[in-house]
């Protein structure tokens, strides 16, 4: 669905499904460039770099592997504590590989901070990340992140992935929802 089928539920349009698509494409060249000659293994966070992930891939210009993982909060209320639990692990060994996390949003960092470092316990040749979108006003750890496609304002984002109560994953553009939706 796109922004004006629901546009009752949202109050604007961060970013248009155009705009999303040409940074993917110039982020998709800035990889692909970095790790010429070098396997590179895509590492996806369900549920919400699915979308990101299936149009990053597509974007870049030769064939490449990805797996996927699962995490969930130890309880609604420790979420800020940065403590996860896996649900689904990867498949792949990733022992001597180069590991690319793809990512949708970075919020606080917490949970690709924790995600980061159980990865590194692997002992994996290199571990990046790549992020659709950043909240840089909202960063509580410092999390070194390789490639950004938007930094956009601590306001609460749904669509390509993102969603509000599981819904607007599937809205084509990153919006605000109305308040009337959440209050
Ligand atoms: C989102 C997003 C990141 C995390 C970022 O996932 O996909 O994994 O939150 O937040 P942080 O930087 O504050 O840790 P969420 O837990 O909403 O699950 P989802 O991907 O299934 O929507």
């Amino acid at each position: 669905m796109d922004a004006r089928t629901i546009s009752d539920d949202l109050e604007r349009v961060l970013l248009t499904e155009q705009q999303i698509q040409e940074r993917l494409a110039e982020l998709a060249q800035e990889v692909w460039a970095h790790y010429e000659g070098k396997d590179v293994l895509l590492v996806g966070v369900l549920k919400g770099a699915v979308i990101v992930m299936a149009d990053f891939m597509r974007a870049l210009p030769g064939s490449v592997p990805m797996d996927w993982m699962a995490v969930s909060s130890y309880g609604s209320g420790t979420k800020s504590s940065g403590v996860v639990r896996i649900l689904k692990d990867l498949d792949a060994d990733i022992t001597g590989r180069h590991v690319l996390i793809v990512e949708d949003i970075i919020d606080s960092g917490l949970t690709l901070s924790w995600i980061k470092a159980n990865l590194e316990s692997r002992s994996p040749a290199t571990v990046e990340i790549l992020t659709l979108l950043r909240k840089p006003d909202a960063a509580k750890v410092e999390i070194p992140v390789r490639w950004v496609g938007f930094d956009i304002p601590n306001e609460f984002v749904v669509g390509y992935g993102l969603d509000f109560d599981e819904r607007y994953r599937n809205l084509r553009e990153v919006a605000t929802l109305a308040p009337h939706v959440y209050s």
